[in-house]
């Protein structure tokens, strides 16, 4: 198609580094409907064990990203690789199985269920799992195991946010992909929430995360993606990109300014 990206000598090492990563997304073409591109050309990479960062405006399709590599909107152009495995425009269910955690920004948990009944939908799919993956989730989350007959509706956000990532990590995925985990939060809980995402990682999971909190997000992650209008602006290490002057004049200035007030 005439508006996909052509090659250029950055894109050509951004894709040469990504050799051997667990979730890779080629020049994603992608949308909601038919010949309406909201990604115009993303490429994303995750290693084994790294925690990446996706920052951006409102509307840049940061969402529309994650949801492409989860299989929940069509990508018209372009591939996603789990590992060796082509997974380009698999249902989402298959893709949970396949190892890809998914934790949307909202109505993300099972109000009228217990944090337990909530993880065990996390693995409806392999309940054989449950055991040896609540000892786990409970291990790095020890409220959600001292609270489990607590129904989740009557959670305060921040903990509501605890049970959805530990649903995702059920199970046991290879990368987990979190949609703006901290928005909504106060300070304290999103503070909370990025804490919660090192552990995660920490624990040896791949994270891939979008974030309104874009200078919160890029002290903690490895590497991370500015995206603007559905293609990659800037891309580097968290400290890169942080402290790049013109990341900060156009994308940090005024979402940093926000958060830290
Ligand atoms: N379900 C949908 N149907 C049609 N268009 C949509 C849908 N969801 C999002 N869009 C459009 O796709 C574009 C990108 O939206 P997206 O939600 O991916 O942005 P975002 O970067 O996540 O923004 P935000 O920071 O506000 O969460 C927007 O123009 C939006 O209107
Ligand atoms: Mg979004």
């Amino acid at each position: 198609m005439s508006d996909a990206p052509t090659t250029t000598p950055e894109r050509d090492a951004h894709l040469a580094a990504a050799t051997g990563a667990v979730l890779r997304a080629d020049n994603l073409l992608a949308g909601y409907l038919p010949g309406v591109n909201i990604l115009n050309g993303a490429d994303l990479y995750c290693m084994p064990g790294e925690l990446v960062g996706i920052i951006g405006p409102n509307g840049a399709g940061k969402s529309t990203l994650l949801k492409a590599l989860f299989g929940l909107v069509t990508i018209h152009e372009g591939t996603v690789m789990l590992k060796d495995e082509d997974i380009t425009n698999k249902r989402a269910d298959e893709l949970v199985t396949k190892g890809i955690g998914f934790v949307p920004q909202t109505n993300n948990v099972f109000p009228s269920l217990t944090i337990e009944e909530n993880l065990e939908m996390g693995c409806y799919q392999a309940p054989k799992k449950f055991d040896d993956r609540f000892a786990f989730v409970t291990e790095l989350f020890p409220t959600l195991g001292q609270r489990r007959k607590q129904r989740a509706g009557s959670l305060s956000g921040g903990e509501r946010q605890m049970v959805a990532m530990g649903r995702a990590l059920m199970m046991d995925p290879s990368v987990l992909l979190l949609d703006e985990p901290s928005a909504g939060l106060s300070p304290v809980m999103q503070d909370e929430v990025f804490v919660q995402t090192r552990k995660i990682n920490q624990a040896g999971v791949s994270v891939v995360m979008v974030e309104q909190n874009a200078a919160r997000c890029l002290q903690i992650a490895d590497r991370g993606y500015v995206l603007d209008q559905g293609r990659n602006a800037y891309t580097g290490t968290g400290k890169q990109l942080a402290t790049d002057p013109k990341v900060i004049e156009l994308y940090l200035g005024t979402l940093g300014k926000s958060d830290d007030a």
